[in-house]
C-alpha cells in the first residue's frame, strides 16, 4: 500500500514537472494575425522513415509540395517520386541538418525514437540543431510533433498514461520532449507544436478535434497518424495556431 501511494505521488509530481517544463500558452507571444500565409513550395521532413513521417511524405507529395526527407537510412523510405529528394543525415549532426535545411521554405518534424529507458537529448538536441540551421538560412516556419502530456496538456493523455505509461516507461523520453518544446517556443521561428494523443496506424478519419483543452484526464485519446500528418501539413499555410501547441485527437 505504501509503495502504491509513493508511486502515485511520484507519477503526479512527474506530471506537474512536465507541465512546468513544457510549453504553456501563457508564455507564448500572442498570435496577432489570423491571415493565412502562402503555402510553402519546398519542405524538409524530419523523421520521414517513422510512422507519422511516412504519412507526412506521402501526403505532402499528394499536395504537390517538393519534399526533402532527412533520414539516417535511405533504404527505409521506400517511396519514389520525382518531387521527393532523400538525403542521408542525423539530427545530432549539425552539418547534415544544415545542408538539408538550406533552401527549404519550412520544416516539419516527426522526430522520435525508442531509447526510452535512460536519459537522452535526441529530441531536444536534434531540434536545437534544426532551429539553429533554420535561423542560419532564414527558414521561418517549423511544425513539430510532440505529445499530449507535456506543458499545459499535462495529464491529458488519460489516467492510464499519467499514472502508468509515462512514469514507468517514458519519464526520460517525456522529459526530453518538454525540453524540445521549450527550445522551439524560445526560438525566433514561426512555430506550431502539434500534440497528438496515442497514435494509431488506421486510415485517416478526417474528423480531427484540435485546440487547447483537447485530450482527457481519464480516458486515453487516440488519433491515426494519417490525420496527424494532414493536420501538421495544414499548419504550414495557416496562422490559426501560430506559436501555439494545439492538442489533436
Ligand atoms: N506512439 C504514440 O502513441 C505517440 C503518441 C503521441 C506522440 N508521439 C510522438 O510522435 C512522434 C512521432 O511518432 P511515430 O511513432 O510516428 O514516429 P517513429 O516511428 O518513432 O519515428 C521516429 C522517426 O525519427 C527518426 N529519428 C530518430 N532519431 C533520429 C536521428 N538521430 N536523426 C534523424 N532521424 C532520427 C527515426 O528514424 P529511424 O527510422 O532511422 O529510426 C524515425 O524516422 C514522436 O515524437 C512520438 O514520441 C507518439
Amino acid at each position: 500500500m505504501t509503495i502504491l501511494v509513493i508511486f502515485v505521488a511520484y507519477a503526479l509530481l512527474l506530471s506537474a514537472a512536465l507541465a512546468a517544463a513544457g510549453h504553456s500558452s501563457r508564455s507564448s507571444l500572442p498570435n496577432t494575425t489570423g491571415i493565412p500565409r502562402r503555402p510553402p513550395a519546398r519542405i524538409l521532413i524530419v523523421g520521414a522513415t517513422g510512422g507519422t513521417g511516412r504519412q507526412l511524405v506521402l501526403r505532402a507529395l499528394e499536395r504537390g509540395l517538393k519534399v526533402t526527407a532527412l533520414v539516417r537510412d535511405p533504404s527505409k523510405l521506400e517511396v519514389k517520386h520525382p518531387d521527393l529528394t532523400i538525403v542521408r543525415g542525423d539530427v545530432l549532426d549539425y552539418a547534415s541538418v544544415e545542408a538539408a535545411v538550406r533552401s527549404q521554405d519550412a520544416v516539419v518534424s516527426a522526430l522520435g525514437h525508442r531509447q526510452f529507458f535512460y536519459p537522452t537529448r535526441i529530441l531536444s538536441q536534434g531540434t536545437a540543431n534544426i532551429v539553429k540551421a533554420m535561423e542560419a538560412h532564414g527558414v521561418t516556419r517549423i511544425v513539430c510533433e510532440t505529445s499530449l502530456g507535456i506543458g499545459d496538456s499535462a495529464g491529458r493523455m488519460g489516467l492510464y498514461y499519467t499514472l502508468f505509461t509515462i512514469p514507468l516507461i517514458l519519464p526520460f523520453y517525456f522529459w526530453d520532449k518538454a525540453r524540445q518544446e521549450r527550445i522551439i517556443a524560445e526560438s525566433h521561428a514561426e512555430w506550431v507544436i502539434v500534440r497528438p494523443g496515442v497514435l494509431t496506424n488506421g486510415p485517416g478519419r478526417k474528423r480531427t478535434r484540435h485546440g487547447r483543452g483537447i485530450g482527457n484526464f481519464l480516458w486515453t485519446v487516440r488519433i491515426p497518424r494519417a490525420d496527424v500528418a494532414d493536420f501538421m501539413l495544414n499548419q504550414l499555410a495557416s496562422n490559426e495556431y501560430l506559436r501555439a501547441a494545439p492538442g489533436v485527437c
